[in-house]
């Protein structure tokens, strides 16, 4: 099987590649880059040519924070409609959080998850498994036999460590197989009772307001025990400015700490929760103007590492309640190209600065094969028309998860073409 896309500006930030070229994929595989791959790609069988003039080519778009609901919620998403999502959104890899039902704290959930998402075949699924048992926060879960069936890091991503004892032991134990910790990183007890960030939105809605430094305090334990330990750990969701100032900081000093944020915290701010709309209800919440400001300005120093979704679907009847009574999370991925596109328009990175933050920085967090073009590597790939408006419907959405705060929102550029290991999955319009 030979696949030759022609003539599009290809972007692989971990070559510092910025040009226009061909890239030739044989059996699956890189073959070559190179404008002069016509002969190449017509000896033998001949190659399918796919004319990618005008588009940007990019290695598969990889996301290290989504949740895919099986087992136990498949009303709210299944293995399969995540991975299709996945796929029209442009990613080629996906990593999973552990908060099914059953929990993935044991390796027969870890091995049903790869074993669904191998059957489906459209994205490569990396599960996460739980740092305790039942993800409730007082034993550490079997990491040996989770890491041998194919965990590639630990979470109660949902719900905070508490236990800094805890906490500690798990990146000792992680590390000793080489994966991360990612923390979701809220002081519970400053957040206890509330549903949005604390400020005027909260004043003036009434709805609870929690403090930012509930998840500031968080990420500062983390860091000490990170830096105490000389252990990894990755501060999943990053939502306000002292985050971002304390994991500046501490990577100043050589500390072993990565960081994430979602679309969501980049483009928007509590405002959105004032008209009472459940589906801007998210954990952490949305937050104020000065703390987008701030996370910006961390993408754009490194200081966030990457973009992941933190893709949470529900079903109506989650959302379609009270805004104190329903479920926190945005469905995510197939609206995070479009809206983290509006990054380089707005001058905050640059295309490749983006694309870095969505392909090798978030490989690499998680020690990921994927995120780049490098011949040899995989053949995962994402075509992506910058030009292209569409609006956001989520009847449209892949995902049974519909619940979308972006809903009628004009974006600007997609993506048209996802290609896992030489097959495609995916594509605009087909
Ligand atoms: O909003 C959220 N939803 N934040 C989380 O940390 C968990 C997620 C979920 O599982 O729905």
């Amino acid at each position: 099987m030979k696949l030759l896309l022609k003539g599009g500006r290809v972007i692989d930030p971990t070559q510092q590649i910025d040009e226009i070229t061909d890239i030739l994929i044989v059996d699956g595989r890189i073959a070559a880059l190179g404008r002069e791959l016509d002969k190449q790609a017509e000896s033998g069988t001949a190659a399918r040519v796919i004319d990618a003039t005008s588009k940007i080519v990019v290695p598969g778009l990889v996301d290290i924070h989504v949740h895919l609901r099986e087992p136990g919620f498949e009303y709210k998403e299944t293995i399969a409609s995540g991975s299709e999502a996945a796929a029209a959104g442009g990613f080629t890899s996906i990593a999973c959080m552990p908060n099914s039902k059953p929990i993935n704290d044991n390796r027969s959930v870890t091995e049903y998850i790869l074993r669904k998402a191998a059957l489906c075949g459209l994205v490569r699924v990396y599960p996460i498994a739980a740092v305790s048992k039942g993800s409730d926060g007082s034993v550490l879960a079997e990491y040996g036999d989770l890491w041998e069936a194919g965990a590639v890091a630990f979470s109660d991503d949902g719900k905070a460590v508490t236990n800094s004892a805890l906490m500690l032991g798990a990146m000792e134990y992680a590390a000793s197989y080489g994966l991360p910790v990612i923390s979701h990183c809220e002081d519970t007890n400053l957040s206890a009772g509330t549903v949005i960030n604390e400020g005027l939105a909260s004043a003036e809605t009434g709805l609870g307001g929690g403090p930012s430094i509930a998840e500031d305090i968080m990420v500062a334990r983390d860091i000490l025990i990170a830096e105490y330990t000389g252990q990894a750990v990755h501060i999943a969701h990053v939502s306000t400015a002292g985050s971002v100032r304390l994991i500046r900081e501490a990577k100043s000093r050589g500390v072993r700490v990565t960081a994430e944020t979602a679309p969501h915290y980049f483009t928007l701010t509590d405002d959105a929760v004032r008209g009472f709309d459940s589906n801007a209800r998210v954990n952490p919440p949305l937050r104020s103007p000065g703390d987008v400001t701030a996370i910006k300005e961390g993408l754009r120093d490194g200081t966030i590492d990457a973009i992941a979704t933190d893709h949470a679907p529900h079903g109506i009847t989650d959302k379609e309640v009270e805004f104190e009574a329903a479920a926190s999370g945005i469905s995510g991925l197939e609206t995070s190209l479009g809206l983290s596109l509006r990054l380089v328009d707005d001058g905050t990175l640059t295309l490749s600065q983006l694309i870095d933050c969505m392909t090798g920085k978030p490989s690499r967090i998680l020690n990921l094969p994927g995120g780049t073009l490098k011949v040899g590597a995989a053949a995962d790939l994402t075509v992506i028309d910058l030009n292209l408006p569409w609006t956001v419907d989520p009847a449209n959405f892949r995902s049974k998860g519909r619940n979308t705060p972006f809903r009628g929102w004009d974006l600007r550029g997609k993506a048209i073409m996802t290609i896992l290991g030489g097959e495609i999955k995916w594509a605009e319009n087909s």
